[in-house]
Protein backbone atom coordinates (compact mmCIF):
# COMPACT_ATOMS: atom_id res chain seq x y z
CA UNK A 1 0.00 0.00 0.00
CA UNK A 2 2.63 2.64 1.04
CA UNK A 3 4.67 1.70 -2.56
CA UNK A 4 1.28 2.79 -3.90
CA UNK A 5 0.51 6.36 -2.42
CA UNK A 6 4.35 7.01 -2.90
CA UNK A 7 4.25 6.67 -6.63
CA UNK A 8 0.56 8.45 -6.38
CA UNK A 9 2.66 11.13 -5.14
CA UNK A 10 5.10 10.79 -7.30
CA UNK A 11 2.82 11.12 -10.37
CA UNK A 12 0.85 13.86 -9.10
CA UNK A 13 3.88 16.09 -8.40
CA UNK A 14 5.17 15.18 -11.39
CA UNK A 15 1.53 16.65 -13.07
CA UNK A 16 1.83 19.42 -11.10
CA UNK A 17 5.33 20.60 -11.67
CA UNK A 18 4.81 22.83 -14.91
CA UNK A 19 7.82 24.93 -15.57
CA UNK A 20 5.50 28.01 -16.48
CA UNK A 21 6.32 30.96 -14.24
CA UNK A 22 2.65 32.24 -14.12
CA UNK A 23 1.51 29.36 -11.76
CA UNK A 24 5.08 29.42 -9.75
CA UNK A 25 3.46 30.61 -6.61
CA UNK A 26 0.67 27.99 -7.33
CA UNK A 27 3.00 25.09 -7.71
CA UNK A 28 4.83 26.07 -5.02
CA UNK A 29 1.85 25.54 -2.48
CA UNK A 30 0.64 22.81 -4.26
CA UNK A 31 4.25 20.68 -3.81
CA UNK A 32 4.10 21.68 -0.65
CA UNK A 33 0.67 20.72 0.35
CA UNK A 34 1.15 17.17 -1.60
CA UNK A 35 4.03 16.96 0.38
CA UNK A 36 2.33 17.62 3.38
CA UNK A 37 -0.40 14.93 2.50
CA UNK A 38 2.60 11.95 1.50
CA UNK A 39 3.99 13.05 5.06
CA UNK A 40 1.17 12.21 6.23
CA UNK A 41 0.42 8.95 4.78
CA UNK A 42 4.57 8.01 5.76
CA UNK A 43 3.16 9.18 9.38
CA UNK A 44 0.10 7.15 9.48
CA UNK A 45 1.80 4.21 7.89
CA UNK A 46 4.79 3.86 10.33
CA UNK A 47 2.36 4.53 13.47
CA UNK A 48 0.96 1.36 12.60
CA UNK A 49 3.68 -0.52 12.28
CA UNK A 50 5.36 0.22 15.24
CA UNK A 51 3.57 -1.66 18.14
CA UNK A 52 1.92 0.51 20.36
CA UNK A 53 1.81 0.18 24.01
CA UNK A 54 -1.95 -0.07 23.79
CA UNK A 55 -1.19 -3.56 21.93
CA UNK A 56 -1.98 -2.64 18.64
CA UNK A 57 0.34 -5.16 16.34
CA UNK A 58 0.23 -5.25 12.44
CA UNK A 59 1.83 -9.00 11.70
CA UNK A 60 5.86 -8.66 11.20
CA UNK A 61 5.20 -10.11 7.79
CA UNK A 62 3.68 -6.82 6.88
CA UNK A 63 6.83 -4.85 7.29
CA UNK A 64 9.08 -7.32 5.51
CA UNK A 65 7.08 -7.27 2.68
CA UNK A 66 7.64 -3.56 2.69
CA UNK A 67 11.11 -3.51 3.51
CA UNK A 68 11.79 -5.90 0.74
CA UNK A 69 9.84 -3.68 -2.32
CA UNK A 70 12.66 -2.78 -4.69
CA UNK A 71 10.98 0.32 -6.15
CA UNK A 72 13.09 -0.20 -9.45
CA UNK A 73 10.83 -3.36 -9.76
CA UNK A 74 7.21 -2.51 -11.51
CA UNK A 75 4.20 -2.58 -10.08
CA UNK A 76 3.42 -5.54 -13.21
CA UNK A 77 6.36 -7.41 -12.29
CA UNK A 78 5.92 -7.60 -9.07
CA UNK A 79 3.04 -10.61 -9.73
CA UNK A 80 6.40 -12.51 -10.34
CA UNK A 81 8.44 -11.67 -7.20
CA UNK A 82 7.37 -12.72 -4.31
CA UNK A 83 9.49 -13.13 -0.86
CA UNK A 84 8.10 -16.00 0.62
CA UNK A 85 9.15 -16.47 4.31
CA UNK A 86 9.94 -19.87 5.08
CA UNK A 87 8.55 -22.02 8.09
CA UNK A 88 11.30 -24.37 8.29
CA UNK A 89 14.47 -22.07 8.20
CA UNK A 90 15.21 -17.99 7.51
CA UNK A 91 16.14 -16.76 4.42
CA UNK A 92 18.59 -14.10 5.95
CA UNK A 93 20.65 -11.77 3.53
CA UNK A 94 18.24 -13.22 1.02
CA UNK A 95 15.18 -12.07 2.44
CA UNK A 96 15.21 -9.60 -0.35
CA UNK A 97 16.09 -11.19 -3.12
CA UNK A 98 12.56 -11.86 -4.88
CA UNK A 99 11.73 -15.65 -5.97
CA UNK A 100 10.19 -16.43 -8.88
CA UNK A 101 7.52 -19.25 -9.12
CA UNK A 102 7.76 -21.76 -11.56
CA UNK A 103 6.06 -25.28 -12.83
CA UNK A 104 7.96 -27.26 -15.69
CA UNK A 105 4.82 -29.16 -17.11
CA UNK A 106 5.27 -31.86 -19.37
CA UNK A 107 4.74 -35.91 -19.90
CA UNK A 108 7.28 -39.09 -19.35
CA UNK A 109 9.92 -39.64 -22.07
CA UNK A 110 9.87 -35.96 -23.38
CA UNK A 111 13.55 -34.71 -21.89
CA UNK A 112 12.17 -32.99 -19.21
CA UNK A 113 14.39 -34.73 -17.02
CA UNK A 114 16.95 -32.90 -18.84
CA UNK A 115 15.67 -30.14 -18.87
CA UNK A 116 15.17 -30.07 -14.81
CA UNK A 117 19.08 -31.05 -14.41
CA UNK A 118 20.09 -28.34 -17.04
CA UNK A 119 17.98 -25.77 -14.96
CA UNK A 120 19.09 -26.48 -11.45
CA UNK A 121 22.60 -25.76 -12.71
CA UNK A 122 21.98 -22.57 -12.72
CA UNK A 123 22.78 -21.09 -9.21
CA UNK A 124 19.60 -19.07 -8.55
CA UNK A 125 17.38 -22.58 -9.39
CA UNK A 126 15.04 -24.97 -7.27
CA UNK A 127 13.37 -27.19 -9.24
CA UNK A 128 12.21 -30.40 -6.91
CA UNK A 129 11.45 -32.97 -9.74
CA UNK A 130 8.56 -35.06 -10.40
CA UNK A 131 6.91 -34.40 -6.26
CA UNK A 132 3.58 -35.88 -7.44
CA UNK A 133 4.72 -39.19 -8.11
CA UNK A 134 4.07 -39.76 -4.89
CA UNK A 135 -0.06 -40.75 -5.02
CA UNK A 136 -0.24 -39.62 -1.44
CA UNK A 137 0.50 -35.73 -2.47
CA UNK A 138 -2.55 -36.01 -5.33
CA UNK A 139 -5.03 -37.44 -3.26
CA UNK A 140 -7.08 -34.95 -3.40
CA UNK A 141 -7.39 -31.00 -4.22
CA UNK A 142 -6.45 -30.38 -0.75
CA UNK A 143 -3.30 -32.72 -0.22
CA UNK A 144 -2.00 -30.87 -3.62
CA UNK A 145 -2.04 -27.60 -2.62
CA UNK A 146 -0.57 -28.24 0.60
CA UNK A 147 1.97 -28.94 -1.31
CA UNK A 148 2.30 -26.51 -3.70
CA UNK A 149 2.11 -24.10 -0.25
CA UNK A 150 5.55 -25.64 0.88
CA UNK A 151 7.18 -25.60 -2.79
CA UNK A 152 6.41 -22.13 -3.21
CA UNK A 153 7.13 -20.60 0.65
CA UNK A 154 10.49 -22.36 0.15
CA UNK A 155 9.78 -25.29 3.01
CA UNK A 156 10.05 -28.39 0.18
CA UNK A 157 13.29 -30.20 1.01
CA UNK A 158 15.07 -31.72 -1.60
CA UNK A 159 18.46 -32.28 -2.93
CA UNK A 160 17.90 -29.36 -5.57
CA UNK A 161 17.03 -26.33 -2.83
CA UNK A 162 19.51 -23.98 -2.79
CA UNK A 163 17.62 -22.24 0.60
CA UNK A 164 17.69 -19.11 1.39
CA UNK A 165 18.95 -17.29 -1.86
CA UNK A 166 16.78 -19.35 -4.34
CA UNK A 167 16.04 -17.35 -6.57
CA UNK A 168 13.45 -19.76 -8.44
CA UNK A 169 11.63 -22.47 -7.00
CA UNK A 170 9.97 -25.17 -8.80
CA UNK A 171 8.68 -28.49 -9.72
CA UNK A 172 7.91 -30.77 -12.31
CA UNK A 173 4.52 -31.81 -13.08
CA UNK A 174 3.72 -34.89 -15.32
CA UNK A 175 0.18 -34.49 -16.71
CA UNK A 176 -0.64 -37.61 -15.69
CA UNK A 177 -0.12 -36.79 -11.65
CA UNK A 178 -3.35 -35.13 -11.05
CA UNK A 179 -2.68 -31.86 -12.67
CA UNK A 180 -5.32 -32.23 -15.29
CA UNK A 181 -7.88 -34.04 -12.97
CA UNK A 182 -8.18 -30.52 -10.85
CA UNK A 183 -6.82 -28.32 -13.23
CA UNK A 184 -9.36 -25.41 -12.74
CA UNK A 185 -8.06 -24.85 -9.10
CA UNK A 186 -4.55 -25.05 -9.70
CA UNK A 187 -4.85 -22.68 -12.72
CA UNK A 188 -6.19 -20.16 -10.27
CA UNK A 189 -3.87 -21.08 -7.81
CA UNK A 190 -0.87 -19.98 -10.49
CA UNK A 191 -2.63 -16.89 -11.69
CA UNK A 192 -3.20 -16.14 -7.46
CA UNK A 193 0.18 -16.91 -6.67
CA UNK A 194 2.45 -15.80 -10.14
CA UNK A 195 3.51 -18.82 -10.69
CA UNK A 196 5.11 -19.26 -14.40
CA UNK A 197 4.36 -22.62 -16.32
CA UNK A 198 7.22 -24.19 -18.35
CA UNK A 199 5.20 -26.30 -20.95
CA UNK A 200 7.38 -29.03 -22.23
CA UNK A 201 6.64 -31.46 -25.18
CA UNK A 202 7.95 -33.27 -28.05
CA UNK A 203 6.49 -33.71 -30.98
CA UNK A 204 7.91 -36.99 -32.45
CA UNK A 205 5.32 -39.13 -30.81
CA UNK A 206 6.53 -42.26 -32.33
CA UNK A 207 10.12 -41.65 -30.94
CA UNK A 208 8.46 -40.50 -27.61
CA UNK A 209 6.27 -44.31 -27.28
CA UNK A 210 9.91 -46.04 -28.26
CA UNK A 211 11.36 -44.14 -25.09
CA UNK A 212 8.42 -45.36 -22.91
CA UNK A 213 8.38 -48.98 -24.16
CA UNK A 214 12.63 -48.86 -23.78
CA UNK A 215 12.21 -47.74 -20.03
CA UNK A 216 9.57 -50.35 -19.12
CA UNK A 217 11.58 -52.90 -20.43
CA UNK A 218 14.36 -52.37 -18.22
CA UNK A 219 12.22 -51.98 -15.25
CA UNK A 220 11.71 -55.17 -15.43
CA UNK A 221 15.31 -56.24 -17.42
CA UNK A 222 16.98 -53.92 -15.28
CA UNK A 223 20.01 -53.91 -17.95
CA UNK A 224 22.72 -52.10 -16.10
CA UNK A 225 24.40 -53.95 -13.37
CA UNK A 226 20.56 -55.43 -11.93
CA UNK A 227 19.75 -51.88 -11.80
CA UNK A 228 16.84 -49.74 -14.11
CA UNK A 229 17.92 -46.31 -14.64
CA UNK A 230 15.49 -43.99 -16.29
CA UNK A 231 18.44 -41.63 -17.59
CA UNK A 232 21.82 -42.40 -18.10
CA UNK A 233 25.65 -40.45 -17.50
CA UNK A 234 27.80 -42.01 -20.16
CA UNK A 235 27.25 -43.19 -23.77
CA UNK A 236 28.32 -47.11 -22.91
CA UNK A 237 24.92 -47.01 -20.62
CA UNK A 238 22.67 -45.86 -22.73
CA UNK A 239 24.20 -48.33 -25.90
CA UNK A 240 23.20 -50.93 -23.21
CA UNK A 241 19.57 -49.38 -23.03
CA UNK A 242 19.25 -48.65 -26.48
CA UNK A 243 19.70 -52.27 -27.66
CA UNK A 244 16.14 -53.12 -27.08
CA UNK A 245 14.22 -52.70 -30.03
CA UNK A 246 10.39 -52.88 -29.20
CA UNK A 247 7.86 -54.34 -30.92
CA UNK A 248 5.29 -51.94 -31.48
CA UNK A 249 1.19 -52.88 -31.18
CA UNK A 250 0.57 -51.35 -34.49
CA UNK A 251 -3.23 -52.04 -34.38
CA UNK A 252 -3.31 -49.03 -31.83
CA UNK A 253 -0.51 -47.32 -32.37
CA UNK A 254 -2.43 -44.16 -34.35
CA UNK A 255 -5.12 -44.60 -31.69
CA UNK A 256 -2.12 -44.07 -29.19
CA UNK A 257 -0.20 -41.09 -31.13
CA UNK A 258 -3.63 -39.36 -30.84
CA UNK A 259 -4.27 -39.73 -27.59
CA UNK A 260 -0.65 -38.45 -26.77
CA UNK A 261 -1.43 -35.44 -28.70
CA UNK A 262 -4.95 -35.20 -27.12
CA UNK A 263 -2.87 -34.86 -23.72
CA UNK A 264 -0.70 -32.21 -25.12
CA UNK A 265 -3.20 -29.85 -26.69
CA UNK A 266 -5.28 -30.23 -23.68
CA UNK A 267 -2.89 -29.08 -21.22
CA UNK A 268 -2.33 -25.93 -23.77
CA UNK A 269 -5.88 -25.36 -23.81
CA UNK A 270 -6.03 -25.35 -19.90
CA UNK A 271 -2.93 -23.06 -18.85
CA UNK A 272 -2.91 -20.54 -21.59
CA UNK A 273 -4.22 -17.92 -19.03
CA UNK A 274 -1.18 -18.79 -16.85
CA UNK A 275 2.21 -16.97 -17.43
CA UNK A 276 3.76 -19.75 -19.30
CA UNK A 277 6.05 -20.38 -22.60
CA UNK A 278 6.17 -23.58 -24.09
CA UNK A 279 9.15 -25.63 -24.91
CA UNK A 280 9.73 -28.61 -27.65
CA UNK A 281 12.29 -31.40 -26.76
CA UNK A 282 13.26 -31.65 -30.57
CA UNK A 283 13.83 -28.00 -30.79
CA UNK A 284 15.91 -27.89 -27.33
CA UNK A 285 17.88 -30.56 -28.15
CA UNK A 286 18.80 -29.12 -32.05
CA UNK A 287 19.18 -25.43 -30.56
CA UNK A 288 20.63 -25.42 -26.99
CA UNK A 289 20.36 -21.49 -26.82
CA UNK A 290 16.58 -22.48 -26.31
CA UNK A 291 17.24 -23.22 -22.77
CA UNK A 292 18.44 -19.28 -22.52
CA UNK A 293 14.64 -18.50 -23.19
CA UNK A 294 13.58 -20.30 -20.40
CA UNK A 295 15.74 -18.37 -18.04
CA UNK A 296 14.71 -15.44 -20.00
CA UNK A 297 11.43 -16.14 -19.07
CA UNK A 298 12.28 -16.52 -15.38
CA UNK A 299 13.87 -12.91 -15.53
CA UNK A 300 16.95 -14.83 -14.25
CA UNK A 301 20.48 -13.72 -15.50
CA UNK A 302 21.73 -15.60 -18.13
CA UNK A 303 24.08 -18.30 -16.82
CA UNK A 304 26.00 -21.50 -18.85
CA UNK A 305 23.51 -25.08 -17.86
CA UNK A 306 24.66 -28.28 -17.85
CA UNK A 307 23.73 -31.32 -17.64
CA UNK A 308 25.40 -34.76 -17.04
CA UNK A 309 22.70 -37.06 -18.79
CA UNK A 310 22.76 -38.82 -22.28
CA UNK A 311 20.74 -39.51 -24.61
CA UNK A 312 19.50 -43.14 -24.91
CA UNK A 313 18.18 -43.25 -27.94
CA UNK A 314 20.45 -41.72 -30.89
CA UNK A 315 20.26 -44.14 -34.05
CA UNK A 316 17.61 -43.55 -36.78
CA UNK A 317 14.39 -45.16 -36.14
CA UNK A 318 14.06 -48.12 -38.15
CA UNK A 319 17.20 -49.62 -36.29
CA UNK A 320 15.00 -48.88 -32.95
CA UNK A 321 11.87 -50.89 -33.91
CA UNK A 322 11.52 -54.63 -34.15
CA UNK A 323 8.53 -54.37 -36.62
CA UNK A 324 9.68 -51.64 -38.33
CA UNK A 325 7.89 -52.59 -41.79
CA UNK A 326 5.13 -52.96 -40.20
CA UNK A 327 4.70 -49.39 -38.66
CA UNK A 328 6.03 -47.97 -42.01
CA UNK A 329 2.44 -49.73 -43.32
CA UNK A 330 0.54 -48.12 -40.63
CA UNK A 331 1.96 -44.64 -40.33
CA UNK A 332 2.25 -43.82 -44.02
CA UNK A 333 -0.14 -41.41 -45.19
CA UNK A 334 -1.88 -40.28 -42.10
CA UNK A 335 -0.83 -37.16 -39.76
CA UNK A 336 2.11 -38.93 -38.45
CA UNK A 337 4.15 -39.59 -41.61
CA UNK A 338 6.98 -36.95 -40.88
CA UNK A 339 7.37 -39.03 -37.40
CA UNK A 340 8.82 -42.09 -39.99
CA UNK A 341 10.62 -39.80 -41.95
CA UNK A 342 12.65 -37.41 -39.01
CA UNK A 343 16.20 -38.38 -39.20
CA UNK A 344 17.96 -39.32 -35.84
CA UNK A 345 19.45 -37.52 -33.51
CA UNK A 346 23.31 -37.53 -33.44
CA UNK A 347 25.20 -38.75 -30.37
CA UNK A 348 26.08 -36.11 -28.34
CA UNK A 349 26.69 -35.43 -24.52
CA UNK A 350 23.86 -33.11 -24.06
CA UNK A 351 24.99 -29.59 -23.10
CA UNK A 352 24.62 -25.90 -23.66
CA UNK A 353 27.19 -24.23 -25.48
C1 LIG B 1 16.64 -31.57 4.19
O1 LIG B 1 16.85 -32.95 3.91
C2 LIG B 1 18.14 -33.42 4.27
C3 LIG B 1 18.27 -34.87 3.85
O2 LIG B 1 17.23 -35.29 3.07
C4 LIG B 1 18.35 -33.26 5.77
O3 LIG B 1 19.65 -33.66 6.09
C5 LIG B 1 18.15 -31.80 6.15
O4 LIG B 1 18.23 -31.66 7.54
C6 LIG B 1 16.79 -31.31 5.68
N1 LIG B 1 16.70 -29.90 5.97
C7 LIG B 1 15.61 -29.33 6.47
C8 LIG B 1 15.70 -27.89 6.76
O5 LIG B 1 14.58 -29.95 6.68
C1 LIG C 1 21.53 -15.55 -7.57
O1 LIG C 1 22.34 -16.10 -6.55
C2 LIG C 1 23.38 -15.27 -6.12
C3 LIG C 1 24.23 -16.05 -5.15
O2 LIG C 1 23.47 -16.77 -4.24
C4 LIG C 1 22.81 -14.00 -5.53
O3 LIG C 1 23.84 -13.13 -5.11
C5 LIG C 1 21.94 -13.30 -6.58
O4 LIG C 1 21.32 -12.16 -6.03
C6 LIG C 1 20.89 -14.25 -7.10
N1 LIG C 1 20.20 -13.63 -8.21
C7 LIG C 1 18.89 -13.74 -8.38
C8 LIG C 1 18.34 -13.05 -9.56
O5 LIG C 1 18.18 -14.38 -7.63
C1 LIG D 1 28.86 -52.70 -13.68
O1 LIG D 1 29.70 -52.68 -12.53
C2 LIG D 1 31.07 -52.74 -12.81
C3 LIG D 1 31.82 -52.86 -11.52
O2 LIG D 1 31.33 -51.96 -10.58
C4 LIG D 1 31.50 -51.53 -13.63
O3 LIG D 1 32.87 -51.60 -13.93
C5 LIG D 1 30.67 -51.49 -14.91
O4 LIG D 1 30.99 -50.33 -15.61
C6 LIG D 1 29.21 -51.53 -14.58
N1 LIG D 1 28.48 -51.62 -15.81
C7 LIG D 1 27.41 -50.89 -16.09
C8 LIG D 1 26.78 -51.15 -17.40
O5 LIG D 1 26.99 -50.05 -15.31
C1 LIG E 1 18.52 -20.89 -31.38
O1 LIG E 1 17.69 -20.42 -30.31
C2 LIG E 1 17.82 -19.03 -30.07
C3 LIG E 1 17.01 -18.73 -28.85
O2 LIG E 1 15.67 -19.11 -29.01
C4 LIG E 1 17.36 -18.27 -31.29
O3 LIG E 1 17.50 -16.88 -31.06
C5 LIG E 1 18.20 -18.68 -32.49
O4 LIG E 1 17.71 -18.05 -33.63
C6 LIG E 1 18.13 -20.19 -32.67
N1 LIG E 1 19.04 -20.58 -33.72
C7 LIG E 1 18.67 -21.39 -34.71
C8 LIG E 1 19.74 -21.73 -35.68
O5 LIG E 1 17.53 -21.80 -34.83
Amino acid sequence: MAEYYCFYNKDTNTLIVKPTKKSLQLSRMLILAAVMICSAYICLFCSKQIPSPLGTHIPIIKQEEQTCHDPRILQTQLLHANYPKPKTYSREECKCTPVRLFVIVSMQRSGSGWFETLLNSHRNISSHGEIFRNIERRRNRDAIMRVLDDVYNLDWNSSASKWHCTGAVGFKWMLNQGVMDHYEEIVEYFNRRGVSAILLFRRNHLRRLISLLANIHDQKAKQLNGTHRAHVHSKDEADILAKFKPHLEVKHLISTMQEMQKWASDALQSFKSCRHMVLYYEDLVQNHSRTMDALQFLELPRQQLHSRHVKIHTRPLEDQIANWNDVVEVVKGTQYESFIAASGHQTQLLKTP
